[in-house]
């Protein structure tokens, strides 16, 4: 996998990325990110385990008001990259910082102000668009969720995004 990104100066809580130029101001920074699927071993773990390493030792930084390019072949590791950092798979090792903090390390509300931060639009419609709901539910179900908006306020939202 490759990853390209246009930084500057060197931060000083983050490690610097191996081959990259830390920036001095990322509101997203990966470090030798790691995701191991166990694909072997049976029942009470006799027989061999083995590992697919769909993500192994990724880093890179994401600088705030920028666009970031994550590109690599079919299977390289782009989704699960993706899915660590939305929370949606536990990392088997590494870090991500959220402007500058361990998201590993945080209180769990700095995580909920992390989570409601990154937002991911999925490429296959069938699987992220729901048929039976209508499109108005459908853009106000992640605000409905963070919790933090009136009913009337999320409906003012939604229409706002959609005029
Ligand atoms: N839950 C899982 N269990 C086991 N292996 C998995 C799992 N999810 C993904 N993989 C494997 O991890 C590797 C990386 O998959 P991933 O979907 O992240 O690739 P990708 O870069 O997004 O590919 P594409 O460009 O085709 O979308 C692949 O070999 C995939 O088969
Ligand atoms: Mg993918």
């Amino acid at each position: 996998m490759t990853t390209k990104n246009n930084t500057k100066k060197s931060s000083s809580t983050i490690p610097n990325a191996p081959g990259i130029k830390s920036s001095s101001d990322p509101i997203i920074s990966v470090r030798n990110l790691k995701k191991w699927y166990q694909v072997g071993g049976g029942i009470f773990n006799f027989g061999a385990k083995s590992y697919l390493k769909a993500v192994d030792d990724v880093s890179f930084d994401i600088e705030k008001g920028k666009t970031f390019g994550l590109v690599g072949e079919s299977g390289c590791g782009k989704t699960t990259t993706l899915k660590v950092l939305l929370g949606l798979e536990e990392l088997t090792g590494g870090e991500i910082y959220y402007e500058g903090e361990d998201v590993a390390k945080m209180s769990k509300e700095r995580k909920n102000e992390f989570r409601r931060s990154v937002q991911a639009v999925f490429q296959d419609p069938w699987s992220s668009l729901n048929p039976r709901m209508k499109v108005g539910s459908i853009v106000g179900e992640p605000l409905e969720i963070q919790g933090k908006m009136t009913k009337k306020e999320i409906s003012l939202r939604v229409g706002d995004l959609l005029s």
